[in-house]
């Protein structure tokens, strides 16, 4: 910061889709770190509604799913002041750019994204062109903003990685406009599993099943979720690859603590499985108790939670017409 320069933060932009209901395994993935990165970098977080549309979604659940994400991105400690939490589809921008990125997206580099392939399988009657769009959707949402970091889960580099060949193409065909974004996972609780299988990824979208923590379960559920996890017939606590039930546990524990999977195999050396459950249920509740009660609060009231989104994206709706505008004249569009 030398000649009295004032050094430019980063910036930051990632997004939820608000498929399904948030569980612990969102939250220490990835939600717990955006409200602590606005002191660091110059942070844009959305809810990526417009994503949601590519599986089938009621109406009423898009709707709620919509606003009970926003609010939960707020209880756990998303500050609207201090960074610009928006709707995707607040800013139309998101789509216009989604659209004229397509037209720099090579059909063979989408077909090889893996989520697409996976979703497809899953839902063969629906493999409709927006779950292929997907990733050029989410391109738009990263390169509008400039953002030099996006936040994601492990799951999402690859969508990121093609973010980076777009941009690349776009720039090398007119001349440098997308800044080259970088993907980052963070380094603990990246991946957690579920509690009832724990092979399979800690899913939001799977209702009543015992095997997911949702952040806004109730103490008593979590813990009665905590003591029936699936754990195996030895009796240490201690990670290894074929205690994957365990090894989840101490996982979470150790997210949940701010510790290491090492430094929970030591606390716990001594305990037997149950009291280990016990205690990794009641580090949830800790965490997760807080959040439920500012969650419960910011719901009272919808008028107010509408009116932090329309500030949200006017925030958010200038930043996204600037790179907009350049794109158009690039191109060669009459402006
Ligand atoms: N696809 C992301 C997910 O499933 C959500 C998302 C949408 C996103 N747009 C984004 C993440 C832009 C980072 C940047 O988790």
């Amino acid at each position: 910061m030398e000649n009295g320069q004032i050094e430019k933060k980063k910036r930051v932009f990632s997004a939820i889709k608000p498929t399904g209901n948030p569980t612990l395994g969102n939250y220490l993935g990835t939600m717990q770190y955006w409200g602590g990165m606005a002191d660091e970098y110059d942070c844009l977080f959305s809810v990526a509604d417009l994503h949601a549309i590519t599986v089938a979604i009621e109406p009423k659940d898009l709707r709620e799913n919509s606003k009970r994400l926003f609010a939960l991105l707020i209880a756990v400690g998303v500050d609207p002041e201090k960074c610009i939490l928006f709707m995707q589809s607040h800013v139309a921008a998101h789509s216009e750019l989604c659209w004229l990125l397509n037209n720099y997206t090579m059909f063979g580099e989408a077909r090889r994204m893996t989520q697409f392939k996976e979703k497809s399988e899953k839902a063969p009657e629906n493999v409709n062109v927006g779950l292929f769009d997907y990733p050029v959707l989410m391109a738009a949402d990263i390169l509008l903003y400039q953002a030099d970091i996006v936040p994601v889960g492990e799951d999402q580099l690859q969508h990121v990685e093609l973010c980076r060949n777009i941009a690349q193409r776009f720039n090398s065909r007119y001349s440098p406009t997308f800044v080259m974004p970088e993907g980052k996972v963070p380094k603990s609780g990246a991946r957690i599993y579920s509690l009832s299988d724990p092979t399979a990824k800690m899913g939001k979208s799977d209702g009543n099943d015992i095997g997911s923590v949702f952040i806004l379960d109730t103490p008593e559920v979590i813990m009665k979720k905590f003591k029936r996890a699936v754990t195996d017939s030895d009796t240490r606590v201690c990670a290894s690859p074929d205690k994957q039930g365990i090894t989840n546990l101490l996982t979470i524990y150790a997210a949940l603590t701010g510790g290491t999977v090492e430094s929970a195999e030591r606390e716990f050396e001594n305990s037997d499985y149950a009291a280990f459950k016990t205690r990794v249920g009641e580090a949830a509740v800790a965490r997760l108790e807080p959040v439920r009660t500012a969650y419960e609060r910011l719901r009272r009231n919808d008028a107010e939670l509408l009116d932090i989104m329309k500030s949200g994206a006017a925030k958010a709706e200038r930043l996204a017409r600037r790179t907009l505008e350049k794109v158009y004249k690039k191109i060669g569009f009459v402006r």
